[in-house]
């Protein structure tokens, strides 16, 4: 039989990865936090030392394996879950995941989990480019305000609401700009404004559309 694929797009607090967790448990099937594994490998050019605007600097990837585990993301057996949240990650993201070399092959890695498995996988490119024939696309979106506050609450930070929106714009904008599958909503995407719902509300809505779909 074929697998179930669902995509989860959307820009940086829209509520993606916390959705996608709960839906996959609900289905019973794997989540993947695509943007979990650019900030492994953001945090393993940086640790590196090596220029992130450089594509030699990322020959690491061919040695690596990828494993998400339980909302934990492994490279090579490392677990990198708590790291990839530091800010500086966040910082340097957007540059990393904007080079093709690096694009190519984690697209391929996810890619190659979806194959055999029912996924609910989360991202920016998942419906437009990594699954194009997921049976389920959705695009999430939020006020900038609301995703911020989400944001500094998912993260647990300490930071004014003001930084965090700027960060969120920067992000957003660097994001949707870049030239190799930006961040879009794929044609046959269905948008969810998740700004005054609830999280119970927005996967409620979502499970209507897989029950059309099943
Ligand atoms: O979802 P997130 O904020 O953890 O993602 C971190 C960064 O990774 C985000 O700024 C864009 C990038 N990303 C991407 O380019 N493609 C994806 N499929 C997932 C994330």
């Amino acid at each position: 039989m074929q697998p179930f694929h669902i995509a989860i797009d959307g820009p940086a607090g829209s509520g993606k990865s916390s959705i996608s967790k709960e839906l996959a448990v609900k289905l019973n099937c794997i989540h993947i936090d695509t943007g979990a594994m650019y900030r492994a490998v953001t945090a393993i050019a940086l640790r590196n030392q090596t220029p992130l605007d450089d594509v030699n600097s990322y020959q690491f990837l061919e040695s690596s394996k990828f494993v998400y585990k339980k909302e934990s993301i492994y490279v090579n057996d490392e677990n990198l879950t708590e790291v990839i949240r530091d800010k500086t990650i966040s910082q340097h993201v957007s540059l990393v995941s904007s080079i093709k070399y690096v694009r190519e092959t984690l697209v391929k890695v996810q890619q190659d989990i979806a194959k055999d498995y029912d996924v609910v996988m989360d991202g920016r490119d998942i419906g437009s480019v990594v699954l194009p024939h997921a049976q389920v696309k959705i695009f999430l979106t939020a006020q900038i305000e609301e995703r911020a506050k989400r944001r500094i609450h998912e993260m647990g930070l300490d930071i004014p609401l003001r930084q965090m929106i700027e960060d969120i714009q920067t992000r957003d904008f660097k994001d949707s700009t870049r030239a190799i599958s930006p961040l879009t909503k794929a044609s046959d995407a269905i948008i969810i404004d998740t700004t005054y719902l609830t999280k119970k509300e927005v996967i409620e809505l979502i499970m209507t559309e897989i029950n059309k779909r099943k």
